[in-house]
């Protein structure tokens, strides 16, 4: 095959677009990745990877209070949140460095530049040497999101932060506004609090997280209020304006008297917009409904030999599901019809402290369509390992269809829920039923006892409460 011609073509080198051009290249394929950024996109250079390393950092930090208690004096403790943002920055590079590892290994070849569609076929890449053509039997676009602005605060990356000028902090603000309680709002809340701001969340809907079971939300808001972090909900941003000093914000809440607030800085973290425009879609042909590409359950676009996965494709707006619609796509041009996503089970995980996670229907969901459920749940102040590690906020719930005992949702709040919930994800893969989880054995003392007890609760028969 000619050096520019190849039988994929993956535009971004993102969790969606990297593990495209992965799996496109193990099925036999010769696959160019064109990436005019960091290998690992969003998600491994501003996103997931470093947060999640500065959310560790946070961790230690917000449990210094309790060492004596376990044993441990220390002196006088200095947090430095640049020292945290640079760890942070190593463990991003090091992911970037192994895409391009996983990418030599595979005969990826890494394109570096801007990728645009010219035409059925072609995709033009402008790089720092100029101009290249690659002609591919096969697109897949990539190109992810990037921050929402809000039409009354723009960010301006000093007063004014998206989660992309909050990631890597060389200095830490006395205050910090945190518009929207969604995922980025609440764990760059967690970290900046536990290094000592002041912090605000200001949340549109009348609960964080509103996309979670409504009890998961009332636990991690309970949580933050106690560790001095200020919770408004059902709150509307009517005016701001930006100083030199700082940003001052006048929120209405649902009910009583407009607030001011004066902070020093404000991060907006209202969502994520998907990237497609200056990509050449237009030039393509390729259909686009409220900003998202239009996919087929084999992320297929309209147009044949183009194809669209991630962020950029339809929500929710997860590198998981980005991953496994790269994985999709690729199966699907190498003519495997089995290719596709099962988009009833894609779990969701915040990892502020008390970590949020949960797979398939909340309660309220599940009444919503009448069906005849039963709910277990099982509070981690009943589970030993929890006891041990001094970290009992949160619990374990399951929700069981009545009739054939289907687990249709489970939620997890507390120590580790990021990994608890895998469990609930394979038994739901495998269609298990609460019976099931209950009698499948669980290592004693552990966190993951709490699942086998919430299930015997949806069953009526908890041994521990
Ligand atoms: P989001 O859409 O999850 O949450 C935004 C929140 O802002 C919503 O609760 C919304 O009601 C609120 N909001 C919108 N306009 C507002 C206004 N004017 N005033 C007050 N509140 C307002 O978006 P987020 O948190 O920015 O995350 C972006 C995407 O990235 C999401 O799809 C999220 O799932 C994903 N992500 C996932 C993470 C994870 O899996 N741990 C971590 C970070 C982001």
């Amino acid at each position: 095959m000619a050096e520019n011609s190849f039988d994929v073509v993956v535009i971004g080198a993102g969790p969606g677009g990297y593990v495209a051009a992965l799996r496109a290249a193990q099925l036999g394929m010769k696959v160019a990745c064109v990436e005019a950024d960091k290998l690992g996109g969003t998600c491994n250079n501003w996103g997931c990877i470093p947060t999640k390393a500065m959310l560790e950092s946070a961790h230690y930090a917000a449990r210094l209070g309790e060492l004596a208690e376990f044993g441990i004096k220390v002196g006088n403790v200095e947090l430095d949140i640049a020292a945290a943002a640079k760890r942070a920055k190593k463990v991003a590079d090091q992911g970037a460095k192994g895409v391009a590892y996983l990418f030599k290994k595979n005969g990826v070849e890494h394109v570096k530049g801007w990728g645009r569609l010219a035409g059925r076929g072609k995709v033009v890449v402008k790089g720092e040497d100029g101009e290249r053509v690659l002609e591919a039997k096969n697109v897949v676009i990539a190109t992810g999101s990037r921050p929402k602005d809000l039409p009354i605060l723009k960010i301006d990356g000093d007063r004014v932060w998206s989660s992309d000028h909050a990631v890597f902090p060389t200095a830490m603000p006395e205050s910090l506004a945190v518009i929207g309680a969604g995922a980025v709002g609440m764990e760059f809340a967690d970290v900046y609090a536990s290094f000592g701001a002041k912090v605000t969340v200001i949340e549109a809907l009348d609960r964080v997280l509103p996309n979670e079971d409504e009890e998961s939300s009332a636990v991690v808001t309970r949580s933050f209020k106690k560790r001095g972090i200020e919770v408004l909900t059902g709150a509307r941003l009517e005016k701001a304006s930006v100083g030199k000093d700082g940003v001052k914000l006048t929120v209405q809440p649902k009910s009583g008297k407009a607030q001011t607030l004066d902070v020093e800085r404000v991060l907006v973290a209202v969502g994520r917009a998907p990237v497609v425009d200056d990509i050449g879609l237009e030039t393509a042909g390729v259909q686009v409904d409220r900003g998202f590409i239009v996919v087929d359950a084999k992320m297929r676009t309209n147009v044949p030999g183009i194809y669209a996965i991630g962020d950029v494709a339809r929500p929710p707006l997860l590198a998981h599901k980005a991953m496994f619609e790269g994985i999709a796509a690729a199966e699907a041009i190498a003519g495997d019809e089995h290719a596709g996503v099962d988009y009833d089970n894609i779990p969701s995980v915040t990892y502020c402290h008390p970590e949020v996670a949960s797979v398939g229907l909340t309660e309220a969901k599940a009444r919503e369509r009448g069906l005849d459920i039963e709910v277990g749940t099982f509070p981690f102040s009943a589970n030993g390992r929890a006891r041990t590690a001094g970290d009992t906020e949160g619990f374990v719930k399951v929700i069981r269809d009545k009739r054939y005992g289907e687990v249709l949702g489970a939620h997890i709040v507390g120590p580790h829920a990021s990994e608890l919930i895998g469990e609930f994800v394979v038994g739901r893969r495998l269609e298990t039923t609460a019976e099931e989880l209950e009698r499948a054995m669980h290592p004693h003392p552990t966190l993951s006892e709490a699942i086998g007890e919430a299930a015997l609760a949806a069953l009526g028969r908890a041994l521990h409460i």
